[in-house]
């Protein structure tokens, strides 16, 4: 799991952190079973419109994080400091390349970029836009969760596309992956630097466990079956 734990930053997590820390071992570990789950499915029938499938999820996700980001930045930004908002707009940017990489990848596997949400990631979508909604915290807690989640995908991702032979999926991925501790630290780093109160710190909970609860779901074989485009 990464070690997102040692980041510099205020104790405003102290009196939760091993909820916190329990909240996120265990979406990581569901998620990395469900990614494995999926590509065992795979590989006994590989179609690759269902890859493309799993992957536009994957797509709306990065481009959902530009909207999600640049949405915090322009309602509650002025509550932090200027490197902060200077962090936040980096981490946007580098999901906004990871939806162009991974846009590339779906169409090569013969997808269409998702331009709205997917069936499968509405639950996740909403989750976080609720959140944006309710405190200055919500969402960046509730994708702290997420993009935890989606780190525990990485490795089962490599076996299984590397088996399959989709070397450009690995490529983009392990890209993604160096991101993604850039945007988990800064996750907590932004927590635990702004939460203040037991008010702040029960809505970060309550965003936690509902991300939780939701982020590992698209990445089981199930919902990709469920939810795929009529061919
Ligand atoms: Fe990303
Ligand atoms: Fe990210």
């Amino acid at each position: 799991m990464l070690d997102t734990k040692q980041v510099r930053g205020g104790n405003g997590l102290a009196a939760i952190d091993a909820e916190v820390d329990e909240i996120l071992q265990s979406v990581e570990e569901i998620t990395r079973d469900a990614t494995k789950s999926f590509f065992d499915k795979y590989s006994e029938n590989p179609n690759k419109a269902v890859l493309a499938s799993w992957l536009e999820t994957r797509c709306w996700r990065e481009i959902d994080y530009v909207f999600l980001l640049n949405e915090q930045i322009r309602r509650y930004g002025m509550r932090f400091q200027r490197n902060h908002i200077t962090l936040l707009a980096k981490q946007s940017f580098q999901e906004a390349e990871h939806y162009e990489a991974l846009g590339k990848a779906v169409e090569s596997l013969g997808g269409i970029v998702p331009t709205s949400v997917p069936v499968a990631a509405v639950p996740w979508s909403n989750f976080l836009w609720e959140c944006m909604d309710r405190h200055h915290l919500a969402a960046i807690a509730a994708w702290y969760v997420s993009e935890t989640s989606a780190s525990g995908s990485f490795e089962p991702t490599f076996v299984g596309a590397e088996r399959h032979g989709h070397t450009d999926v690995v490529k983009i991925y392990k890209q993604i992956e160096i991101d993604e501790k850039f945007h988990t630290g800064l996750g907590r780093q932004v927590l635990s630097t702004y939460a203040e109160t037991d008010e702040d710190r029960e809505e970060i909970l309550r965003a936690m466990r509902g991300m939780r609860d939701i982020a590992w779901k698209s990445f089981t074989p199930e919902v990709v079956a469920a939810t795929m485009r009529a061919a």
